[in-house]
Order: structure tokens, then sequence, then C-alpha cells
């Protein structure tokens, strides 16, 4: 087989065989196969696509380029969540363990942030201590142990995702749904859970910026999540403004432990539950998602999920008084950003949202970036709030780095309308 028969393959439209895929993907991971040429490819498939048999076969090609994790020795039913990259997106930290908490096995491993969407593992490193790294029989431990344990992806898993994602970052090819959907079931594969739960983003900052391309994208996953014999459900949500009001480390793990508390923000609670009860009815627990629902509803009500969320924290060496004294969180300096005009807020793009707090120093401008935990934005208001000229939209929490520009950022993120809006957060469900 030749490397560049299956570049120009791609390249002419035609449909790759499942050997093909298999030599292309061994090749690259094993350094065989040169950056330069599996450039041509991406974007060969970028311009061309792929059948859904191709897109399957290059998930299955890139899960077996590393190890792949046997979840077999935990009883239970095991479940895991993916989302395609928000502002604002702390979901994890609530769903995990309110799901957890009811003994149902939550085994996650999870990125970091990268330019303006945030990753739950830097927001974790936000509580003094805690550790996410964990070698993986370990991390099946505490599963067994506690119900849930959340590290970083390791290095030995899905490696062809790990050089290939890398690769489309810097050859604008991130953004084609045969790719994103092998990248994303590949690992969630390798990952071993039952049933997963994916929370595709649809809008300004998410790579999926239309309703219609995000559901291509979430019935590709699921067909590829129907092949390999998993559960898989996929719910389309609005990324047109942020998730809840918190973006940035401290400040979204703060807002967190308030939804565990049962005061979090609508939206971010009204999403936990929902990917939440999916998870709880595939794990045969009830027999309808309103009983999901009502379960879920009562682990926050009794304690039980904050309590789970504690043990979390206390079995990967975070300082559990974080938990319950938020002024232990170092927080920058308090700067108001007033309104400019009167009206019904429209929009809040999160993109500009979520890269005014990366340049404050919340996120990574490339993956060697320090991180600045203190530093972020608060929404005072969200889309269908009405403000007056000069009242407080939003609050920035600022350390010593790019204030003006963050400034400027946020105040051209807000649009506002004369009339009233009704924002809409689940926009679809793919199962
Ligand atoms: N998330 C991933 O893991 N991979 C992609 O390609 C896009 C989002």
């Amino acid at each position: 087989m030749n490397v560049v028969d299956i570049i120009i393959k791609k390249r002419d439209g035609q449909t790759l065989t499942k050997e093909e895929i298999k030599y292309l993907i061994e090749g690259y991971t094993k350094d065989i196969i040169p950056d330069y040429q599996m450039s041509a490819f991406l974007m060969a498939t970028y311009f061309k696509g792929m059948t859904d048999e191709e897109t399957y076969n290059l998930t299955m090609a890139m899960k077996n380029s590393g190890k792949t994790i046997d979840l077999s020795r935990i009883q239970g039913f095991k479940v895991d969540k993916h989302s395609t990259g928000g502002v604002g997106d702390k979901t994890t930290l609530v769903l995990a363990p309110m799901v957890a908490s009811l003994g149902i096995k939550f085994a996650k491993m999870s990125g970091r942030g990268l330019g303006h969407t945030g990753g739950t593992l830097d927001k974790l490193e936000a509580i003094r201590g805690f550790n996410t790294k964990m070698d993986i029989e370990d991390f099946i431990d505490q599963v067994e142990n506690i119900n849930l344990a959340i590290i970083g992806q390791s290095e030995e898993i899905d490696k062809a995702d790990k050089k290939m994602y890398a690769l489309r970052d810097v050859t604008g090819t991130v953004p084609s749904i045969p790719l994103i959907a092998s990248s994303i079931m590949s690992k969630k594969l390798a990952a071993g859970a039952d049933a997963i739960v994916l929370d595709v983003k649809v809008g300004s900052g998410a790579f999926m910026k239309n309703l219609e391309e995000a559901k291509k994208l979430a019935e590709l996953m699921k067909n590829i999540g129907d092949y390999a014999k998993k559960k898989i459900t996929c719910v389309l949500t609005n990324m047109d403004e942020p998730l809840g009001y918190a973006i940035g480390n401290s400040l979204e793990v703060i807002e967190a432990i308030d939804t565990l508390n049962g005061r979090g923000p609508k939206d971010l609670t009204e999403l936990c539950l929902t990917l939440g009860s999916y998870l709880v009815l595939d794990s045969n627990l009830v027999k309808n998602l309103e009983e999901a629902r009502a379960l879920l509803l009562e682990q926050i009500r009794s304690g039980k999920a904050l309590a789970t969320f504690s043990e979390l924290v206390k079995a990967q060496d975070g300082n559990v008084d974080y938990i319950y004294h938020k002024e232990l969180f170092d927080l920058g300096e308090e700067l108001i950003i007033y309104a400019p005009e009167s009206g019904y807020i429209s929009r809040i793009d999160s993109y500009k949202i979520g890269h005014a707090s990366m340049l404050l120093g919340s996120g990574r401008e490339n993956l060697d970036s320090e991180i600045d935990y203190s530093v972020g934005i608060v929404l005072s208001k969200k889309v269908g709030d009405y403000v007056n000229k000069g009242e407080e939209i939003c609050k920035m929490y600022i350390g010593d780095k790019n204030v003006d520009e963050a400034i400027e950022l946020v105040l051209d993120a807000y649009s506002y309308s004369e009339n009233e809006i009704e924002p809409k957060l689940i926009l679809d469900v793919v199962r």
C-alpha cells in the first residue's frame, strides 16, 4: 500500500477501504507517515468528506492506536460524558457527582482548555492540591471505591488523536464533521463506558455554528456508537451565550459548587439534569426520564451530590475546605462593566467572552501557557434580560494581563434589541 495513493483517492472523492484507513493511521502513529502527508489527507477529507462506514473505520483505527481501558472489573453500570467544547461549561463538575451519587460509575477522562474554551482539568486544579494525574489501575480503583474519578487523558490512549488533533489545529482542518466525530468517538470508545452522553454545542462559541451541521455530527456519532454497541445520547445545546454566569477557572468551580447546593444558574442546572437523566435512564435505575430527573433533583436536595463531589476532591488530594469556604479561592481585582445602551440583551457572543477571559489569563494561547486561576468574567445579565443604559452587565476579575483588550471584547460581545427574547438551551436530542 502507498500513502500517496490513499491521499489521491481521498482528494478525488473516492471511498477508502478499512485496510487503507488502518494503514494510514498505524503509519502515522508510528511516525512512519510524516505530518505533511497526514496534513494533505486531512485537508482532502475536509473538502471531500467521508461515508459513515469510512468514519467508523477511521474511529476504530484511531481507537486501536493506543491502549484501551478495560472497565470490566468495576461492578455496575459505567457512564461517560463529553462536550464538544464551550464557554462557561462547568457541566462535568456538577453532572458527574450528581450521577455518581446514585451508585452509577462515572469514569471520566477530561481535557484542558485551549483557545477560547475552558477545560475541566484546569477548573479542578483551581482547588488547591487537586491531582488530575493518576495511573489507569488507580483510576479504576477509585471509580470502584467512590463511583467517580476525573483525570487527564492518558498519553497512552488514542495516540493517533493526540497527533492528529494537534495537526488539525494548525492546518485549518478542525471543523470537519467526520474528523470531529472520529476524534471524539475514538477517545470515548477507548475509555470503555457502557453509556455516553455527548453535549454537542451549537453557536458562536462552538465548532458547529448551526443546528443542521450539529445534527449531522450528532447522528454520525450516534451511528458510530450503534456499530460499537454503546448507548449514545447527543444533546444539542445553545452556545450563543456562555453557560451559566461564570467564566474562568476558580469562578466556574464556585458556580459548580453553588449548583450542587441547589443554587445554580437555571441554564446550567437544566443542562446537568437533562444530560444526567439520559444516563440514569440508560442505567435502568428508573423507567422514564421524569423519574430520572426527580432522582437527580433529590441528590441535590439531600446534599448527596455535593458529598460525592467532596469525596472526589479528597480522593484526588484536593483541599476539601474549598468546597465549603468560597473565600479560599483566590480571585482577581473586580472591574464592573456597564451597559452602553438600553434594551433586551439579544446575544452574548460566547467566542468573544471566552477569548476575553483567555486574554486575562484564564486559558491558554498555546499548550505551554501558564494559567491564572483567579481571573475571568461573571455575567450579571443573560440573554433575554432587560438592561438600562449604565446598568452593570458583568464583572471582570482581572490580573495584570490584557485588561483593555478584554474590556473591548466584552463590550463588543453584547447585542441589544428592542424586542423581548426567549433563549432556548436544549435545541435537539439524538438518541
Ligand atoms: N473535541 C474533540 O475531542 N475533537 C474534535 O475534533 C473536536 C472537539
